[in-house]
């Protein structure tokens, strides 16, 4: 069940970044070019919101996440306890924040805009908040 569902989490990690590059690059030639908005940015949507509910089930049963005295000292603890599920979250609300702005513009390029917008700065947060290998964090590429 654990190892499942970190796998899945691992795995998934990589279909919400292309998704959200593609929402971002997409939404760009909206506002700029004109092109007519497509269905990238739900779909990117959607899947951070699946990565969510895989991480709530990790965050009750993983070892890494614990309250227990002096884990804030603890680098690996206190970024899976902390770090990690405050900037997804963050990401994630950005998501869907500028999602739901997008809908309600009236033309293409202002819905271009507004997801480029929220869309690139949950991208960052995410980049940012992924146990990258070199990151000394113990998880790997996949
Ligand atoms: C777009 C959002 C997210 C991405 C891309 C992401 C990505 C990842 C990755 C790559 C790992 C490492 C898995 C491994 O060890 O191989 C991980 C671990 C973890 N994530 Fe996320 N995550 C996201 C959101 C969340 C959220 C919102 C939560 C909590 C509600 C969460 C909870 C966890 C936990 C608890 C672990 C540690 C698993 C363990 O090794 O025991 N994640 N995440």
């Amino acid at each position: 069940m654990y190892e499942g569902l970190k796998h899945a989490h691992s795995g998934l990690r990589w279909v919400v970044l292309v998704l959200l590059i593609l929402a971002v690059v997409g939404a760009y030639r909206s506002w700029k070019g004109g092109a007519a908005g497509s269905k990238m940015p739900l779909f990117a949507m959607i899947a951070a919101h699946i990565q969510l509910l895989l991480g709530l089930g990790l965050y009750f049963i993983s070892p890494y996440v614990k309250f227990t005295e002096g884990f804030m000292k603890d680098p690996l603890l206190r970024f899976y306890s902390i770090e990690h599920i405050a900037m997804m979250l963050l990401a994630i609300i950005t998501i869907t924040i500028g999602y739901s702005r997008a809908k309600s513009k009236p033309t293409d390029a202002a819905r271009g805009r507004t997801v480029y917008m929220y869309y690139l700065i949950a991208l960052l947060l995410v980049l940012l908040a992924i146990p990258w290998p070199f990151r000394g964090l113990g998880a790997g590429w996949f």
